[in-house]
């Protein structure tokens, strides 16, 4: 973080022609504007508002509560509010509701444009307002006559559903929101000392766009096609010599964000923007450890979308408020797709914002600890807003993720890495399957014996049952016949549990002397160092080349630890263990 000085100047409202009957109105402020993480670089901020007054008149994105009473001062000064014909909304907050209820008393004429998930939260908020509002989609238009040609574009992205642009096709301003915008308080208007913006502008996409990429490409795409001379954003100075350079910026930094070697998926759902601030603040500590992250607004995202993202991603963050003791049904649903189609393998994290009880946080910590994933960070519960401190915990919640996520990554890779030139190509494509790292014991009267292995695999649901491969020289003729019990012992990752049963063991005969163990229902041992273990009957005994296909049915089984995840064995190649 950045602590710049702040001049000790009082907020304002700076006033100035742009194009051709078009006022910008900028709300000033030297100071922080808020905690959250996008202001932290302390270079104060301006709440872009626009005013153009053609045969009708319009007002574009006025400022939110900050700067209500000074704002409505100065557009006083250039419009009579009783004239006023449209205000053009490129997202709702609740914080910029404060000032639309102050222009809606005093132009109670208005008519609200906005996009159609704005016009909804709108009504719902001020059912009062409903017949002053009006949604409209991509492609629409707005004639303000003297060829003030108003164009909409929607631009929906996890952080603002409702986003919308405004083409004015008289002064080819393109009035862009949330896009191509910097927290930085100056006089300057443009951006005529571009190359010193770089470093707040590349700040500001961090920390809005960086977890919606994917989103920001599509909406550059529809802006592009415009022809615009100008970029007029809600925060910072106008774009107008810069503009093909920053379009290309944000295509640069995009592209860099998902070229990440590690992604992590960000679910979440906001009813009131608790839980999204807190996402955000996590998303900046995965950004700036070199994770891309995918932010999936649970509210806005198809199903399929969902299991795309989180098939694919490395890592996930799961993130709920509670409303009425649940966790909103979206939320549920992304639940249910992320026990089914992300790998226990993967890193998890949840985090949510509640007023009283917290139910939403607890189910979703308490389902992915029984389905066994691995948590990157303590669960983050955050009662309503978060504080300035609670944002740094999540920031910093954020970073350990990425650290977690890189160290899995390395131990897994390292692992696989292969010396493999002198390896037969077909050995090494067999290499890569893998299994779970086991040991399984049998008894004979009061000898007890423990056979590592990792060929195994589940071989049928009903009943469940077992396949084991078996060498001769494994020495496992207690486990071969149909009537054989045995215990299968699944090793924990990180417990290096194996060395006691390798071949190379400097432990002598008995391995279970230094291990704790309890003695099963059908007598063979169970470590209770393992994950898990299962109770098996040998059914079936096949002959296959150079080693024995056992089939054995699981009696009863139990996990002995929640959290961790199966050890795995990986291989160089398929001619050996
Ligand atoms: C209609 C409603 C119901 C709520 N029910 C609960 C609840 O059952 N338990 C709880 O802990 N908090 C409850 N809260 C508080 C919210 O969880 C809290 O305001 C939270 O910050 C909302 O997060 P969000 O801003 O991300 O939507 C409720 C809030 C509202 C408005």
């Amino acid at each position: 973080m950045n602590a710049t000085l702040i001049p000790n100047r009082s907020r304002d409202v700076q006033v100035a022609e742009i194009g051709v009957n078009t006022l910008i109105l900028r709300s000033r402020t030297w100071e922080r504007l808020k905690f959250e993480i996008e202001y932290s670089r302390q270079r104060g901020t301006t709440a872009n508002s626009f005013l153009i007054q053609a045969d009708k008149k319009v007002l574009i994105d006025p400022p939110g509560e900050s700067f209500t009473e000074i704002f409505l001062e100065q557009i006083a000064q250039h419009i009579d509010l009783t004239t006023l014909d449209y205000i053009v909304l490129g997202h709702v907050n609740p914080n910029r509701r404060a000032t639309l209820k102050e222009l809606l008393s005093l132009a109670p004429q208005v008519t609200l444009i906005c996009s159609r998930p704005a016009a909804n939260a709108l009504k719902t908020a001020f059912p009062e307002w409903e017949s002053h509002i009006q949604a409209v989609r991509s492609q629409d238009t707005l004639d303000l006559g003297q060829g003030h040609q108003l164009s909409f574009i929607t631009v929906p992205t996890p952080r603002w559903a409702d986003g919308l642009c405004t083409y004015d096709s008289a002064t080819k301003i393109l009035y862009t929101d949330k896009f191509f915008g910097a927290h930085i308080c100056e006089d300057t208007l443009f951006d005529e000392d571009w190359k010193a913006l770089d470093a707040e502008r590349k700040y500001y996409f961090e920390c809005l766009h960086a977890p919606q990429t994917k989103q920001v490409e599509v909406a550059l795409d529809k802006l592009t096609v415009l022809g615009a001379k100008c970029y007029a954003p809600a925060h910072g100075p106008v774009v107008r010599y810069s503009l093909s350079r920053f379009t290309y910026d944000y295509r640069q930094w995009c592209q860099g964000q998902k070229s990440q070697e590690l992604s992590v998926a960000l679910l979440y759902a906001s009813a009131y923007g608790n839980t999204a601030i807190l996402a955000n603040a996590i998303a900046q500590g995965l950004i700036e450890n070199g994770i891309n992250v995918e932010s999936i607004n649970c509210e806005l995202t198809e199903p399929a979308e969902i299991t795309r993202i989180v098939e694919a991603c490395d890592g996930f963050i799961i993130g709920s408020p509670t409303l009425g003791g649940h966790a909103p049904t979206q939320v549920q649903t992304a639940l249910g797709i992320v026990l089914s189609s992300a790998a226990k393998t993967k890193l998890a994290g949840v985090f949510g914002s509640y007023g009283w009880s917290g139910e939403a946080i607890d189910l979703l910590e308490n389902k992915l600890k029984d389905a066994n994933y691995r948590l990157g960070f303590e669960t983050i519960r955050v009662r309503f807003s978060p504080t300035p401190f609670v944002l740094q915990q999540c920031q910093d919640a954020g970073a350990s993720f990425a650290q977690n996520l890189k160290k899995t990554k390395k131990l897994r890779t390292s692992r696989q890495v292969v010396t493999e030139t002198h390896v037969d190509r077909t050995e090494q494509a067999v290499g890569r399957i893998i299994g779970s790292l086991s040991v399984v014991t049998t008894r004979d009267r009061d000898h007890h014996k423990g056979i590592l292995t990792s060929w195994i695999s589940q071989a049928t649901f009903n009943p469940p049952g077992i396949m084991i491969a078996i060498a001769q020289e494994q020495n496992a003729d207690l486990m071969c016949h149909p009537g054989d019990k045995f215990v299968l012992n699944i090793l924990k990752e990180g417990r290096n549990v194996r060395r006691y049963f390798s071949r190379q063991s400097s432990l002598g005969e008995n391995p279970f002397a230094h291990l704790p163990t309890q003695t099963a229902d059908n007598g063979c041992l169970i470590l209770t160092e393992a994950l898990a273990y299962l109770e098996c009957t040998v059914q079936n005994q096949l002959q296959c080349g150079d080693r024995y296909l056992i089939y054995a049915v699981v009696d009863k089984g139990e996990v002995l630890e929640h959290e961790g995840v199966t050890a795995i064995e990986h291989r160089k190649s398929g001619s050996q263990y």
